[in-house]
């Protein structure tokens, strides 16, 4: 069997999945991370890997940018690949020094305008939530593995290059408890919700929209592997 957007077989995948937003990011975590990676999808470039971390099977897979192609894939790898977690490992963009350069952040619920919810399925919240247990599990092992996390909203967002509202930040910290913005939990925490599935989510902080900071890329690269490691360690649980 295979979808429009994914050449694999259903027993290609893994029952847990990371998804990286860039499909290249997928393909680091499976060539450094992984053993035995084996390439499932290349189809419009959005890499998916399967290889074994610690003799557990694991996949990897890019959900490219945004609420509409992390909708896709993440969909799809859910129903269609009877995929039963999903833990996305991105970067963010800090709105508050609450949450600083390099850091960690374990997404608590995401916050969004985005109409995907209410255009997939009828629903008006504008806040999704990841798997409780799933996020309990990353929490205690993240203390084993001593990964610190920092447990925050995120704003979930449709827009990366934004004109007008310059308050954005101040606000979503006061409103909506965000410390922090990227363009794909939402879509992926509603569609673990109408799918009766697990996702979570996992962002080192790239960037600072409040202190105007960005990571180099060897500084991004240290607490991206961190991320990972932790990510993987929570995924064979
Ligand atoms: N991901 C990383 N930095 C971001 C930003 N500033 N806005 C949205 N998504 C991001």
């Amino acid at each position: 069997m295979s979808t429009a957007h994914n050449s694999a077989n259903i027993e290609d995948v893994a029952k847990v999945v990371l998804m990286p937003g860039d499909p290249l990011r997928a393909k680091l975590i499976a060539e450094n991370f992984l053993k035995d990676a084996v390439l499932f999808n290349d189809v419009r470039g959005m890499l998916g890997y399967t290889g074994t971390y610690k003799g557990k099977r694991v996949s990897v897979m890019g959900s490219g940018m945004g609420m509409a192609s992390m909708g896709i894939y993440s969909y799809e790898l859910f129903k269609f690949y009877d995929v039963d977690a999903i833990i996305r490992v991105g970067s963010t963009g800090s709105y508050s020094e609450r949450l600083p350069m390099k850091s960690v952040a374990l997404v608590k619920g995401s916050y969004s305008e985005s109409t995907y919810a209410l255009a997939q399925s009828g629903d008006t919240d504008t806040m999704q939530y990841p798997d409780e247990d799933l996020n309990k599990l990353i929490e205690s092992v993240s203390q084993e593995v001593s990964i610190p996390v920092v447990k925050t909203n995120t704003h979930s967002s449709d827009v990366f290059y934004y004109e007008g509202d310059l308050e954005q930040p101040e606000k979503m910290v006061e409103e909506q408890d965000a410390l922090c913005v990227e363009m794909e939990s939402f879509a992926l925490f509603h569609n673990a919700k109408v799918l009766n599935k697990k996702a979570a989510c996992l962002l080192t902080v790239s960037d600072s929209l409040s202190t105007n900071e960005h990571l180099s890329a060897d500084e991004r690269q240290t607490s991206f592997n961190e991320m990972i490691t932790l990510a993987l360690e929570s995924a064979i649980r």
